[in-house]
């Protein structure tokens, strides 16, 4: 599928026509990925954070957030929790936090490898190589890191403040992460104040040069304690045709689309997608692409203040609760969990590639 096509696609409004994009995504995820939908349990270690991005609720400047850290005891408690549940992975996620030094992160990984057979995903923001170097030999297996928006001058706006890099050096990180032997994820948000609809195909375009292994799309949600927050719900004009809206509706575009173009990545059905429609958010997203569920086991005391965006899907549940609700949703969209690590096939055909053509 050419540029073209995706712009074509991105601003078709003909629900029937639409029908054709969600099938074609739908087969696609069928015949690469198959019917398992593979579970990443997601635990929130901190909502310290060092930086400043202009559209998330856990940048430094939000003085209104009360601040956490998880305990090592408590994060163990999380992964024999995901153990327990047959979960292939836990991911490690957290805002930029220098308390979570190289060394603890090493100690963590060596300690949740010894008890559980999980792979491990990491989300914790821009790292220094020869960090991400030793964490891959303590065993971890992944690394997310989003990209956010592939349009420079967008990416600089958001991310203006003076601790921010730059996008290339964003997209240098993915880069590094590839060669280091990690399973790299990125992602984007849909609907960022000013996004346009040439900036977002560009955006598939590069989730598709990049070559990754997992994609995250998720629409932005304003958080009224943010400078971007405030502008989007003070003075931005949400209904101007030249630019992409935060919908639900976009979100499923960009998945369908990303499924067709990169059809052995993994997809996750997004916690910001269950947030814009808690009730058939993930069944939509699992239909029209999506083959990854990241169940959220973080306690829920300290859950409800990971909050990157206002209204986040299931804040004040359990852990238990929300792993039922997930199996109930895969079942409802007549699809399997996963067994295994769910390792990723993209990187597997890299591999098979290499060494047989
Ligand atoms: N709305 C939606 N997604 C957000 N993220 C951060 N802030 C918001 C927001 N206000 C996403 C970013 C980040 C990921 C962890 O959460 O894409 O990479």
């Amino acid at each position: 599928m050419d540029k073209k096509e995706i712009l074509y696609w991105l601003q078709e409004k003909d629900k029937n026509k639409l029908t054709e994009l969600w099938e074609r995504a739908d087969f696609v995820r069928k015949q690469f990925v198959g019917e398992e939908v593979h579970l990443r349990g997601l635990i929130e270690i901190s909502n310290y954070c060092k930086k400043d991005c202009l559209y998330c609720g856990i940048q430094i400047s939000n003085i209104k957030l009360t601040r956490y850290r998880m305990t090592e005891d408590e994060v163990i408690n999380c992964v024999k929790f995901a153990k327990g549940n047959g979960y292939g992975t836990i991911v490690l996620q957290s805002g930029e936090d220098p308390y979570f030094t190289k060394e603890k992160i090493v100690d963590l990984i060596k300690k949740i490898k010894k008890i559980a057979d999980v792979a491990i995903t990491l989300s914790l923001g821009e790292r220094d190589e020869e960090s991400l170097r030793l964490w891959k030999s303590a065993g971890a297996d992944r690394y997310l890191l989003r990209f956010e928006t592939s349009n420079k001058e967008l990416f600089t706006r958001i991310h203006s403040s003076k601790q921010a890099k730059s996008l290339e050096y964003r997209i240098e990180q993915i880069k590094i992460l590839k060669k280091l032997g990690y399973e790299a994820g990125s992602g984007i948000m849909i609907g960022i104040p000013y996004q346009n609809y040439e900036s977002l195909a560009d955006d598939i375009l590069l989730f598709k040069e990049l070559d990754l292994d997992m994609i995250g799309i998720g629409p932005y949600i304003p958080h009224p304690n943010t400078p971007l927050g405030k502008e989007f719900l003070n003075s931005y004009k949400n209904d101007d045709e030249r630019f992409v809206p935060s919908t639900e509706l976009m979100t499923y575009k960009v998945l369908a689309l990303t499924r067709i173009i990169c059809p052995y990545t993994n997809i996750p059905a997004t916690t910001a997608l269950a947030t814009v429609n808690t009730r058939e958010g993930r069944i939509l997203a699992l239909k029209r692409g999506a083959n990854v569920i990241m169940p959220n086991l973080t306690p829920p005391k300290y859950k409800k203040l990971y909050e990157i965006y206002p209204g986040k899907s299931s804040a004040d549940e359990d852990p238990e609760t929300i792993h039922n609700g997930i199996i109930k949703i895969i079942k409802e969209a007549g699809r399997v969990p996963g067994k295994g690590h769910g390792m990723s096939l993209n990187l597997i055909k890299n591999i098979i590639n290499k060494n047989f053509t």
